[in-house]
């Protein structure tokens, strides 16, 4: 069943109908086919092409057809070639004459544009609910570990100490980044291509600014050829999702390292862990290692529609239909992956003591003890090279600079007195760092009060 048969002789090849159809897979979007079909007839009877009896059938029709698809009762026809030509051959099926006319000033073209931009502004608004919950779970995280110190790490190598809390809003504000992404990517995509026909325009008299208006877009397009050819916003959405699991796939990567034996800083919970078939003691972290695996799939769809779009000419091209299961697999798994992240991120224990005490190991507290001799009128070159021997002492004495006799700091500088230990202290390290973005406590009490009134208004 076909809308095209007119100057063709033969049937099409089977083989070539598998090979062309798209309907096994754009029937994912038949809402948004039917939502913008009704926007588009109510416009052609405003603008007086059809007649108000021919309207009230075809919306009818539409409708009805939108309920059947919903319960189940009315299914996906193989016969025909994609979610198009089968709205419409149902469509006239049912109501006859009136429904031939549906596709007055209007080509597949412009539809398909138009389905998958209110198919993709939809799935933003998705993800981006997603997101908000997982803002709220880190922001939850943040503020009931303010004075949880944990050992913060460059290289993977231990460097300084700070706080759980700190830890985690780093993950906050780059989860804050993707929200306002995609938020931006909604905004540039909110133009209604409706109305471009095929690629030159109509010469019928539409009116584009009421169907834009209808489908709650800005406005109308503004290049007929440019809008059924744009997948921009196809490209940005996808681009920001890899972004997003990319985010996602190196808090995974922490989590899984957190998780193994030899740290223990979190537990994840039973319901997000699996077993081994082999050996008994395992539990592993496979819901994070897949998230972590899933980033290049999600990559790699982004990447597939990149090379689908380059150098293709103006305007359609067949091509283009390759858009819809990359766009879908990348939307599918990535709103999988937010969600099962943050329901592990909520039921995950952290070991607050082993994190404490993984802090006073690896000498975490060196820079404040260099900073203690700058503070005293040693040079920082200097204090860098006296509080490098005494680490190397420390090794030598098997301890660490909180445990060191301070006759052993005395004898290569006179300059230490017994106020020291308390000006390294893991707490004094942590608690003097409040520069607005450090992790003692006040900067964190100003960073999570500007964070909330963020959650507050999204
Ligand atoms: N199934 C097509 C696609 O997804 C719809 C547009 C077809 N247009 C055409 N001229 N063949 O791109």
């Amino acid at each position: 069943m076909k809308l095209w048969g007119g100057r063709f002789t033969k049937e099409t090849n089977k083989l070539v109908h598998n090979f062309n159809e798209s309907l096994s897979f754009d029937n994912k979007f038949y809402e948004e086919d039917i939502t913008g079909s009704l926007a588009h007839v109510k416009m052609l009877n405003k603008v007086g092409i059809l007649t108000d009896e021919e309207t009230k059938s075809i919306e009818e029709g539409l409708k009805g057809i939108l309920r059947d698809l919903n319960e189940g009762t009315l299914e996906f026809d193989p016969e025909y070639e994609d979610i198009h030509s089968f709205v419409e051959g149902v469509l006239t099926e049912r109501i006859g004459e009136p429904g031939k006319k549906l596709h007055t000033g209007r080509s597949r073209n412009d539809q398909v544009a138009l389905d998958m931009k209110l198919y993709t502004r939809k799935e933003i608004d998705e993800v981006n609910e997603l997101i908000k919950n997982l803002l709220e779970t880190v922001y939850d995280i943040m503020e009931n570990n303010i004075d949880i110190i944990m050992p913060g790490f460059t290289h993977l190598q231990k460097a300084q100490p700070l706080t759980l809390a700190h830890h985690a809003g780093a993950y906050f504000e780059m989860f804050k980044r993707d929200y306002l992404r995609l938020k931006d990517c909604r905004a540039r995509l909110n133009y209604c291509p409706l109305g471009s026909g095929a690629l030159a325009g109509t010469t019928y008299p539409l009116d584009r600014e009421f169907t834009a208006k209808e489908l709650l877009f800005d406005g109308p397009t503004l290049n007929s050829m440019d809008s059924v050819s744009d997948r921009d916003y196809l490209i940005e959405f996808m681009s920001a999702l890899s972004i997003i699991m990319m985010h996602l796939s190196r808090f995974c990567e922490e989590i899984i390292t957190w998780n193994t034996n030899e740290y223990r800083f979190v537990e994840i919970d039973d319901s997000y862990s699996t077993g081994s078939s082999i050996m008994p003691q395992k539990k592993n972290p496979d819901i994070a290692e897949l998230i972590r695996g899933k980033t290049g799939r999600v990559y790699g769809d982004l990447f597939s529609l990149m090379t689908t779009m380059k150098g293709l000419p103006l305007a359609y091209n067949k091509d283009m239909q390759e858009d819809k299961e990359p766009a879908f697999d990348a939307i599918d798994t990535s709103k999988g992956c937010i969600l099962l992240f943050t329901d592990m991120l909520k039921t995950m224990k952290f070991n607050k003591d082993v994190m404490r005490k993984s802090s006073e190991g690896g000498f975490t507290n060196a820079t404040d003890a260099a900073d203690y001799l700058v503070k005293n009128g040693v040079a920082f070159r200097d204090a860098h090279g006296i509080i490098g021997a005494l680490v190397l002492k420390c090794i030598e004495l098997n301890t660490n600079l909180s445990e060191l006799p301070l006759e052993e700091y005395q004898k290569i500088s006179p300059v230490f007195k017994e106020d020291i230990y308390d000006a390294i202290s893991m707490e004094t390290c942590v608690l003097k760092r409040n520069t607005i973005g450090a992790p003692g406590p006040d900067a964190m009490k100003e960073v999570l009060k500007i964070n909330k009134e963020f959650l507050g208004n999204i």
